[in-house]
């Protein structure tokens, strides 16, 4: 982990209340799909966990949501060559073995942030299928990063795609496509619903957690959730990444 001091080259709408904020780094960092930062923001001490989306070179793209006050003041306050402190890379990211050859990833929400990492890490030498849901069609964005993979576009109000939420399309194509592997993130009635309906079939579940933080890099158990043993996880330094069957959510 590294804490730099990024600057700003782009910070854009690209759906209602969605920013794409892309900085520059003074040298490239190695980043895995999945792993995220801790991004500061003006007017607040605690930094903000984003998922990393893309990386080329010394540039780093990340997506985000308007939120709350910290991702508001991201969204407006930084401007062109403005200099940020960014932690980065956090978190244990996606790793598909080596003998996964057909990838599904099944995302929401915000959770289709850091999946665009792993689709843009995998379609080069996997088939990767994508389940993406959103509201509807004017919340869709990154279209052609989702389209890398073969897209299964879903909205809730039926306006674009699958209608319904993106486990249900997925769950509709399962046994037809009988994936190695499959990466998720959303929000967690979404991750529940998947756990539920891939009980009992063989096939292994990642899920990237988006729990509440507060400093990132493990020390202030603010992240902590339970996992099915009965022991706790840091989501932020033990995942954000879990098999779906250890986590009790
Ligand atoms: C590993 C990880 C990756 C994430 N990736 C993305 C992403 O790619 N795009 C995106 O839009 N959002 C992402 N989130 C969620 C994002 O961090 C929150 O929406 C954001 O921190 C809210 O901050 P706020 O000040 O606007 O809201 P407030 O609700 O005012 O935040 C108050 C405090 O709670 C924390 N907090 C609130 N909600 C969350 C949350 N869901 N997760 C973590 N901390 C939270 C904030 O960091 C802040 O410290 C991610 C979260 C995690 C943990
Ligand atoms: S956010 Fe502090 S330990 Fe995870």
């Amino acid at each position: 982990m590294r804490e730099l001091n990024a600057t700003v080259l782009e910070n854009i709408e690209i759906a209602p209340m969605v920013y794409s904020l892309t900085f520059g780094l003074d040298e490239e960092i190695a980043i895995r799909p999945g792993q995220f930062c801790m991004i500061g923001v003006h007017g607040y001490s605690l930094k903000r966990p984003i998922a990393v989306c893309k990386t080329e070179g010394e540039r780093v793209t990340v997506c985000f949501r308007v939120k709350g006050g910290g991702t508001r003041a991201l969204a407006g306050n930084y401007r062109l060559k403005e200099k940020i402190p960014v932690l980065l890379p956090l978190g244990n990211g996606f790793s598909v073995p080596e003998e996964a050859r057909r990838i599904a990833v099944v995302g929401g929400g915000v959770g289709i942030f850091p999946l665009i990492s792993a689709i843009r890490a995998y379609t080069g030498t996997h088939e990767v299928y994508a389940y993406m849901g959103f509201r509807s069609k004017a919340d869709i964005c990154l279209e052609y990063e989702m389209r890398r993979a073969e897209l299964i576009l879903a909205t809730d109000d039926g306006s674009a795609g699958f209608h319904g939420n993106a486990v249900q399309a997925f769950m509709k194509d399962v046994d037809g496509l009988q994936p190695d592997i499959v990466l998720s993130c959303g929000p967690l009635p979404m991750l529940r619903a998947l756990k539920n309906s891939m009980r009992g079939r063989d096939i292994p579940v990642f899920v990237s957690l988006e729990e509440r933080m507060g400093c990132g890099i493990g020390a202030c158990l603010v992240c902590v959730c339970d996992r099915e043993d009965g022991s706790r996880a840091r989501v932020c330094r033990d995942g954000p990444v879990f098999d779906i069957n250890e986590i009790n959510f």
